[in-house]
């Protein structure tokens, strides 16, 4: 909802269509609820012309017998319409919800499997708003307007026939009334949606700085952004009040105008057909049934105005969910997947790549690169260099602009995607874990959760012994993003979870923020336990990891720029030297060097 009015939407009813292919599985439904709805439209229609009857007939000299059936109709006409009314409501309702559900999940059906590139373009705030909001109209719409529509478009006409029916001349003052009272009430409607819609706006905002400030409540304190924080909420608050304020004065005139303009028709149609009645043109009960009929009619054009509004905002929705349907994947499975061959080995040929919201940036630059199966390759090079980026195409998060990635010898863009990825597994820089246990998480790639599997790559990724001092061992809970954690387990963690599905590339973005020195003596250990077992391509940003590597790569800008053991590239490479130099420099300053270099011994 908040981005919306960047992203203004026809409106058409056209749009709507789309949706209707979700109505379609449930036209058994929708089918009782129309009968439903012309059987009460009918019943509310004829209570009049009974009405009539009973008046003329009923009160008049032999009418007691008369008055009797009269009222049985009447009360049986009742079960009828009460009857209809549910059955309508029922189904109705239930299409609604039924729908917009389905199209929720359709949505995200679609969403999970677009490529991350997608959610550069879009934000993510934004489609999680289409899918609750919008999705929540559509409801809305297939779930009660479109029946009260309907039902009111029903009403109108049978409503003017019968007018007409009962009498000519003063269904022609209606018609000429219907219009001046409609008109004005029409017109304060859509400023009062106007009002009732900006002010959801505000709302939403009020909600989303709430979000905000609570999710990073440690810096807002940490920063004394309390009373800021507070007063920006306080101006935002009253925004949305002021916007409330003004719509329920628009609706409070809204009101008063309506009662007039009704009364006042009301006052002619009763003068004009009272004098009928006087002399003797008209019968009461005629009139009577006449002054309903013309409240029927006028009522249900007001009601069809009311809710036209949500159609109409229900159809942007509609568009809006539609395109994010028919969004099209950029990363899929080919047609014709080839199958992968295992064994570990990777190659980029000739490779260059642009972000496609920076295509200017060329962010690797003709890179060509073989690792050997089994090999351990660590990559070094400042930040932004393009380290990461190699990682995401290998994974096919990404497509190559130019060149070649290849997995096993098969083009990552021939192979399927499940087939790349399971093949291929990834310990992203920032070691997010998922909300559970850690035995949760290091099952997060099994299909189903082996124990055995799970306390294999806990050993392989060197965090048994951490975690069996855990008060619930492998049941500990760690929370969102695995706070409770130190850095140093949380990636070991996050190596068991890759490992955990035997891949036969192990992909390791390190997280750049230091770990002490015990952590990194750890991460040292894992990767020697790891190294010949399979392929190992570890971004580095530390000694110790690249100590523990077979080969390593320095890159800079996109390209690759320098490549050998250490000892070669302390004296190939000044780039190298001065990393490495910065490294041995500054050891972790509360401990002392033997740790480090600790972890520098045990690499070999
Ligand atoms: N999703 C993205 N969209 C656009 N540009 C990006 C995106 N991700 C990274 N970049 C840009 O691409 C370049 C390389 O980024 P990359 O993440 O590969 O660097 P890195 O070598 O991993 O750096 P670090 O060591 O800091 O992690 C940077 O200039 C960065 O700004
Ligand atoms: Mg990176």
């Amino acid at each position: 909802m908040e981005m919306e009015p960047e992203r203004p939407s026809s409106q058409r009813l056209e749009s709507l269509i789309p949706a209707l292919k979700f109505v379609l599985p449930y036209t058994r439904q929708v089918g009782f609820a129309l009968v439903a709805l012309i059987v009460t439209a009918s019943v509310s229609l004829s209570v009049p012309l009974g009405l009539r009857f009973l008046i003329d007939e009923g009160l008049s000299a032999n009418g007691a017998e008369l008055l009797t059936t009269g009222i049985f109709i009447f009360v049986g006409l009742g079960v009828v319409l009460a009857i209809g009314t549910f059955t309508r409501f029922y189904f109705i309702s239930w299409v609604g919800e039924r729908v917009s559900a389905d199209i929720r999940v359709a949505v995200y059906d679609r969403l999970v499997r677009l490529h991350p590139g997608f959610f550069e373009e879009n934000a993510p705030t934004e489609i999680q708003s289409r899918i609750t909001t919008d999705t929540t109209l559509l409801q809305t719409v297939v779930g009660s307007s479109a029946s009260v529509a309907l039902r009111n478009i029903l009403t109108f006409f049978g409503g003017v026939i019968l007018l007409f029916l009962t009498n000519p001349k003063l269904s022609i003052v209606v018609l000429v009334c219907v219009p001046l009272v409609v008109f004005p009430v029409l017109m304060f409607g859509r400023r009062v949606r106007r009002l009732s819609r900006s002010s959801q706006d505000t709302l939403a905002d009020v909600g989303s700085h709430v979000g905000e400030s609570l999710r990073t409540i440690k810096l807002v304190q940490a920063f004394r952004r309390e009373e800021r924080d507070l007063e920006g909420f306080r101006e935002r608050v009253a925004i949305a009040l002021r916007v409330a304020i003004s719509r329920i004065r628009q609706r409070a005139w809204l009101v008063a105008v309506v009662m007039v303009l009704v009364m006042a028709a009301i006052a002619v149609m009763v003068f004009i057909g009272g004098q009928d009645v006087l002399e003797g043109r008209t019968t009461p009960g005629e009139l009577a049934a006449f002054l309903i009929y013309a409240f029927l009619v006028a009522g249900s054009v007001g009601a069809i105005s009311e809710v036209w509004g949500d159609i109409q905002r229900a159809a942007g929705a509609t568009e809006r969910l539609m395109e994010l349907l028919q969004a099209e994947p950029a990363i899929e499975t080919p047609t014709d997947p080839k199958p992968m061959e295992r064994g570990g080995a990777v190659a980029f040929e000739s490779v260059s790549f642009s972000y496609p919201t920076r295509p200017t940036e060329q962010v690797l630059d003709d890179i060509s690169l073989l690792v050997e199966p089994g090999e351990m390759l660590a990559i070094v090079g400042p930040s932004g260099a393009g380290k990461s980026t190699l990682l995401n195409l290998l994974l096919r998060f990404y497509d190559a602009d130019v060149g070649v990635v290849r997995v096993g010898g098969t083009d990552v863009r021939a192979a399927a995607l499940n087939d790349l990825r399971r093949a291929v597994a990834y310990v992203p820089q920032d070691t997010a874990l998922a909300q559970g246990t850690i035995a949760d998480n290091v099952a997060y790639g099994l299909q189903e959760n082996a124990d055995a599997r799970v306390s294999q790559a806990l050993e392989e990724a060197n965090a048994t012994g951490f975690v069996s001092e855990l008060p619930d061992g492998i049941e500990t809970r760690v929370s969102e993003g695995g706070h409770g954690l130190s850095g140093g387990q949380r990636q070991r963690v996050a190596i068991a979870r890759a490992l955990a599905v035997d891949p036969d590339v192990l992909l390791m973005d390190e997280a750049t923020s230091a770990l002490d020195a015990v952590s990194e003596d750890a991460i040292v250990t894992t990767l020697n336990r790891l190294r010949g077992t399979r392929t190992v391509i570890i971004v580095a940003h530390r000694l110790s990891t690249v100590l523990a590597a077979d080969r390593i790569l320095v890159m800079d800008r996109g390209k690759i720029i320098g490549e050998g053991t250490h000892s070669s590239l302390l004296d190939s490479s000044p780039l190298y030297r001065e990393f490495a130099e910065i490294q041995l420099k500054s050891p972790v300053p509360a401990f002392d060097s033997a740790a480090l270099s600790d972890a520098v011994v045990n690499a070999d």
